[in-house]
């Protein structure tokens, strides 16, 4: 089997959740993504012990802080042995240069592959309004596009990004551009509180790299089942 586009957020309020579930599944049939809440529960060590248990693991911390901050933060991720890392892309290109040398720098010093390094666009719970309050005058497309043109400038490897913005970054960047993609429901999965959601399969049809599912495969009865049905359905459509 190729590699898993499939990203399983793990969000669990603490280690314990977080590491029951995760011996439900196997490091070959997904990454593992730790955001805010189970990091500043369970911290770095946990991070430490999915890896050292072969997951790729995306560290969704979305550094942003000045050049030299976030710089550090990304070269602490990249010890600890992550796969896949966020930053602030609205942090600035001084910033977004800073970590993306850091995360090289670190990685070359260790002699390991370069964890990938990704940028946040607009936040999806950003509208116009909302831009508008924070001194933003541009639509939230708009936004991202000018955004992720930055990410790529300062070589970034990907953005974040809703699967309905997938196709068009996706034309302008070229295929080597990561697009990774929220808000990812199987066909008949509860919407919970996403607004605007699409299957896997639409999902990397409209130019997707990796897929960041929650609830459907943490909240489903048979978790590792459900993923390898989604996993077995993306590898029919390829
Ligand atoms: O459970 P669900 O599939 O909605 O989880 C989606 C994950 O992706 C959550 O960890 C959420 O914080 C994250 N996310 C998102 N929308 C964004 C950025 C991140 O849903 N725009």
């Amino acid at each position: 089997m190729s590699e898993s586009p499939v990203i399983v957020a793990l969000d669990f309020p603490d280690r314990e959740a977080a590491m029951n579930f995760a011996s439900k599944l196997r490091p070959q049939s997904c990454a593992l993504k730790i955001g805010n809440e189970l990091f500043t529960a369970a911290g770095p060590e946990l991070v430490r012990e999915l890896v050292a248990r072969g997951f790729r693991l995306f560290l969704d911390l979305k550094f942003h802080d000045i050049p030299n901050t976030v710089a550090q933060a990304c070269r602490s991720a990249t010890r600890l042995g992550v796969w896949m890392m966020n930053i602030h892309a609205s942090g600035g290109g001084a910033m977004l240069q800073a970590a993306h040398s850091a995360v090289a720098e670190e990685s070359q010093r260790l002699g390991r592959p370069r964890p990938l390094l990704i940028g946040v666009t607009v936040l999806t719970s950003l509208d116009a309004p909302a831009l508008a309050e924070v001194g933003v005058p541009a639509t939230p497309q708009a936004q991202v596009e000018r955004l992720a043109a930055l990410c790529a400038s300062r070589g970034l490897d990907g953005v974040v990004c809703s699967a309905q913005e997938a196709m068009r970054l996706r034309d302008t960047h070229g295929s080597a551009f990561c697009l990774v993609t929220p808000g990812i429901r199987p066909a008949g999965a509860e919407t919970q509180d996403q607004k605007r959601v699409m299957t896997p399969e639409a999902a990397i049809a409209a130019g997707a790299t990796y897929l960041v599912i929650g609830r459907p495969i943490t909240h489903a009865a048979d978790p590792a089942g459900e993923l390898q049905r989604i996993n077995q359905s993306l590898e029919d459509q390829a």
